[in-house]
């Protein structure tokens, strides 16, 4: 099972499936992350990958910056960790 860690805050987070997003599990945990539109449209949740990678299952129409992901709508790609920078 991938494990999210938020780099910057100290603090990482198991991806079991329970949330739509890295965002929520963030909330879900009293993370506290910017967000905008909330469906991959704005870029407003957008944070730097440092390793793993991750997917959008519903897609987004936002495009985030190489390197970097949008929180609201991705999910670790696969069972390895994902890094953010946040
Ligand atoms: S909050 Fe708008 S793209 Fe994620």
């Amino acid at each position: 099972m991938a494990k999210i860690i938020f780099q910057k805050s100290g603090v990482s987070f198991e991806w079991t499936g329970d949330e739509e997003s890295i965002l929520e599990l963030a909330e879900a945990n009293d993370l506290d992350l910017d967000y905008g539109c909330r469906m991959g449209n704005c870029t407003a949740c957008m944070q730097e990958v440092t390793s793993g990678e991750v997917e959008y299952p519903n897609g987004h129409t936002g495009e985030p910056d190489e390197g970097h992901a949008l929180l609201c709508c991705c999910q670790p790609k696969g069972d390895a960790d994902v890094t953010i920078n946040a």
